[in-house]
């Protein structure tokens, strides 16, 4: 059945805004124990809360075939080298892959497997595609000056699992060395921060 109201969503690709639609925000305050500074997280909070992220769902419908679909806005900013991500998850149902339009501003997304073997940093800006496969970590990082815009678009079936990495984080962070987005493995990077391998909670 073709619902007319479902078919066509207008937005603005440089807010990442539907007008008329709800957003969800996530604020530095919610995102205690992802940033791998512990320092330079509570001094950036103790100058105030700003929103890191924020998304705009759309759930058409959700038959065993339906796609659902967000867009986000991510800020651009850092904590200490690190710079403004989200929180990333895998997918409730592992098999459920994603994909990703970037509308605009300049940033990467962090995809790591589930057996943490592997890590990726592919480009995610204007004009830009990412395919995320199932059973895979994603985590949006904003490397650029103004706010980072995307379209995610997966399987109404797909669920969002947060709890992993809430618990033991992506293995890489992506920091600034020398001006450029840089992969660094966590454990070596908390090393260098001085907070030791005790911090880095992969198994
Ligand atoms: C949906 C999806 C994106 C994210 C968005 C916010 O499956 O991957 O729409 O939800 O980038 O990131 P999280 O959900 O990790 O806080
Ligand atoms: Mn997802």
């Amino acid at each position: 059945m073709l619902l007319a109201a479902h078919l066509l969503t207008r937005f603005d690709p440089h807010t990442g805004t539907i007008p008329g639609v709800g957003e969800s925000v996530r604020r530095l305050s919610e995102l205690a124990g992802y940033f791998a500074d512990e320092a330079a997280y509570g001094a950036a909070l103790s100058k105030g809360d700003p929103i890191v992220y924020a998304t705009s769902g759309a759930e058409p419908a959700a038959g065993a075939g339906d796609l659902h679909y967000a867009l986000a806005r991510l800020m651009p900013g850092r904590i200490g080298g690190e710079y403004y991500m989200t929180k990333g998850h895998y997918h409730a149902w592992r098999p459920a892959a994603e994909v990703y339009v970037g509308l605009s501003g300049s940033g990467a997304m962090l995809l790591e497997d589930e057996a943490g073997e592997e890590s990726s940093l592919v480009p995610l800006e204007a004009n830009s595609i990412v395919y995320v496969p199932g059973a895979t970590a994603h985590r949006t990082i904003n490397t650029g000056a103004t706010p980072l815009v995307y379209l995610g678009v997966y399987p109404a079936a797909a669920g969002h699992d947060y709890g992993a990495i809430a618990t033991r984080n992506f293995r890489s962070v992506v920091v600034e060395v020398n001006g450029q987005p840089t992969l660094l493995d966590r454990r070596e990077y908390l090393a260098a921060l001085g907070q030791g391998a005790g911090a880095y909670r992969h198994p």
